[in-house]
C-alpha cells in the first residue's frame, strides 16, 4: 500500500487550460489558418522551453511564448503585426478553461486535500490565466518553472512541489494532460495522471504514468481512491 496522499499538483497548459481556444482568434486574424497557427504555436512554446533549459539559456514562459508566436507566424507565411501579436497574446492569456475543471477541483477541494498548480507559466502570466478562465479560487499553492529557472522535465521544477510542500514526492499526486509531464512527474518520484483526451500513444520514454485516464474527473477519481487506500 502506498503512502498517503498529501497534495495534488496541476499542471496548467493542456490540462486545465484549453491551449488550443486561441485558434478561434487565430483563424479571425488569419482566416482558414487558425488551427495550424495554434499547433506550431504551441508545438514551438514546448520546443524552446526544451532547447532553452537544456543550454542554461531561461528566459520567462511569456517570453517563449512570443517567440514561438512570431516564429509559427513566420513558418506558415503569416502576417503578424503588434496589433496581432498584442491580440494573441492577450488570447494567451484568456484560455478556455476544460469544461471537467472546475467540478475535478470542487471535489478535491470537498476532500480537502492541498491543490496546487505546477506549470512552465511564469507567475504574472499563470495568475492572469487563472483569472481569466475563472480558476483563482481553487488553490492552495501555485508553483512556477519560473523559481527554478528551467522548465520541464529538469528536476528543478518537480522539486519546487517537495519543497515548497514540505511533503515528499512520493505523497504528491502530479496531474497532466501532456504524456511527456506526467513521466517527467514520474522519474522525480511523484505519483502521476495522465489525462489522455484524444487517445493519443503512450511516450515511448521510461517508466509510465501510475493512472490514465480520458477526463479530470478520471484523475480525480484516482487521486481520492490514493487518498482514501494510503490512509486505510
Ligand atoms: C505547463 C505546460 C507543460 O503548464 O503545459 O507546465
Amino acid at each position: 500500500m502506498g503512502k498517503a496522499l498529501s497534495a495534488v499538483l496541476f499542471d496548467l497548459y493542456g490540462t486545465l487550460l484549453d491551449v488550443h481556444s486561441v485558434a478561434g482568434r487565430a483563424d479571425q486574424l488569419f482566416p482558414g489558418r487558425g488551427s495550424a497557427l495554434s499547433q506550431l504555436w504551441r508545438d514551438k512554446q514546448l520546443e524552446y522551453t526544451r532547447l532553452r533549459t537544456m543550454s542554461s539559456r531561461y528566459v520567462p514562459f511569456t517570453q517563449v511564448v512570443e517567440d514561438a508566436l512570431q516564429y509559427a507566424c513566420d513558418a506558415l507565411h503569416l502576417p503578424l503585426d503588434s496589433a496581432g501579436r498584442g491580440l494573441l497574446m492577450h488570447e494567451f492569456t484568456q484560455l478556455t478553461p476544460f469544461a471537467d475543471a472546475v467540478p475535478a477541483l470542487q471535489r478535491l477541494l470537498a476532500a480537502d486535500l492541498t491543490v496546487g498548480v505546477l506549470t512552465n507559466g511564469d507567475p504574472g502570466q499563470m495568475e492572469d490565466a487563472l483569472h481569466g478562465a475563472g480558476l483563482d479560487d481553487y488553490f492552495d499553492v501555485l508553483l512556477s518553472a519560473d523559481q527554478a529557472r528551467a522548465y520541464k522535465t529538469a528536476p528543478a521544477v518537480y522539486e519546487l512541489g517537495p519543497l515548497t510542500l514540505g511533503h515528499p514526492a512520493a505523497e504528491l499526486l502530479l496531474i497532466s494532460s501532456n504524456g511527456w509531464d506526467a513521466i517527467g512527474a514520474k522519474w522525480y518520484g511523484y505519483r502521476s495522471f495522465w489525462v489522455n483526451r484524444s487517445s493519443a500513444p503512450i511516450e515511448r520514454l521510461d517508466g509510465q504514468p501510475d493512472g490514465i485516464g480520458r477526463s479530470l474527473s478520471d484523475a480525480v477519481d484516482f487521486a481520492l481512491r490514493l487518498h482514501s487506500g494510503g490512509k486505510s
